[in-house]
């Protein structure tokens, strides 16, 4: 495959590029594509040094798979440029989410949505991944009327500025700010733009999405999104009300089965998942798993992922291997 990462020279475009290089994806040509700012700096992938290219010669060279994370005001410019060359585009940003006409997919949940038709597919949020991995065999085995969801967002989600933001707090050095406050020793309740309602895009994005994946209008999600002074690993406290009542020791048996999710669920010995220890790591890790004792089919969990990797380039990656396992690209 003939594979283009558009946004190579940024945090997740990174990440993209480590991940393709560990798994088995068979890239035949490599093309590192980012700004005019980045043109012609160096890219390394497995072992062999590539040129970053600008995005007119990207579409020249017709890439079979676009990945893309160069922020939703240049998806929206450029993927269609690069979809009507014949390439699928798969998309990180919020620009195409929500387009009634382009699917928005966790692999392991909803992957059988994609068809040969679909040239652009969405990548869903950081937070909305991880959030689902694990309640999606839930929702299908006791049903989910309701998810009470806060999170606690580490600064990669925002990008390379933001990381920069924070180290430089750290040592005390005036620099650029991303956010409207310091985020060292803060709390900021306000990721992306406030609404009319008071609810920020982010929160909204992870109802709408979680809706979206489930094809299930039924499923209410309300959220309350919150930055960290966390360099990677987005943190969740989730709180869900089951249709059906359960076994708390099901639940487990239930997480414990599935793929791409890792219990560390043992209280008594002080284990629980925290994102320095879920870096670099692919699988989205669930603990605290308890009876929400305020209601009667009430769960309480938290949920802890590397939100670089399964809440962004892992997902991307895992959405182009099932393409073109199913003869899709
Ligand atoms: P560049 O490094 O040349 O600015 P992050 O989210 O970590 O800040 O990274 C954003 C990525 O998107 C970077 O690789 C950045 O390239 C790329 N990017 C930003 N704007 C554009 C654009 N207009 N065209 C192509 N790539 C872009």
């Amino acid at each position: 495959m003939k594979v283009a990462i558009v946004g190579a020279t940024g945090l997740v475009g990174n990440v993209m590029v480590k991940v393709l290089e560990e798994r088995t994806f068979r890239v035949t040509e490599f093309l590192p594509v980012a700004s005019k700012r980045s043109v012609g700096r160096d890219v390394s992938f497995r072992g062999r040094t590539y040129k970053v290219l600008g995005m007119d010669e990207a579409i020249a060279q017709k890439p079979q798979i676009v990945l893309f994370s160069a922020g939703s005001s240049t998806s929206m410019e450029w993927a269609h440029k690069f979809a009507s060359t014949g390439a699928v585009v798969i998309d990180n940003s919020s620009a195409w989410r929500m387009h009634p006409d382009i699917k928005l997919v966790i692999p392991e949940i909803n992957a059988n949505v994609i068809r040969k038709k679909d040239r652009i597919i969405a990548n869903p949020n950081c937070s909305t991944i991880q959030m689902l991995m694990p309640l999606y065999p839930i929702y299908k085995k006791y049903g989910i009327s309701r998810i009470v969801v806060s999170t606690y967002q580490a600064v990669t989600g925002t990008g390379m500025k933001a990381v920069e933001q924070l180290m430089n707090e750290r040592k005390n050095i005036p620099s650029e700010k991303v956010y409207p406050y310091p985020i060292d020793l803060n709390v900021i309740p306000h990721i992306a733009d406030f609404n009319e309602e008071g609810y920020t895009k982010e929160e909204v994005k992870m109802s709408e999405e979680t809706q979206k994946i489930f094809d299930d209008k039924k499923v209410k999600v309300t959220a309350t999104c919150v930055r960290i002074p966390v360099v990677g690993g987005h943190s969740e406290s989730v709180n869900v009300e089951l249709k059906k009542d359960y076994k708390i020791e099901d639940i487990r048996k239930l997480l414990s089965e599935t793929k791409g999710v890792k219990l560390q669920d043992d209280f008594r010995n002080n284990k629980y998942p925290m994102p320095i220890y879920v870096q670099g790591k692919d699988d989205v890790f669930v603990g605290r798993i308890r009876r929400d004792n305020t209601m009667t089919k009430g769960l309480n969990m938290w949920i802890v992922a590397d939100n670089l990797r399964k809440g962004a380039a892992t997902n991307a990656v895992q959405i182009a291997e099932y393409m073109v396992a199913k003869k899709l690209v």
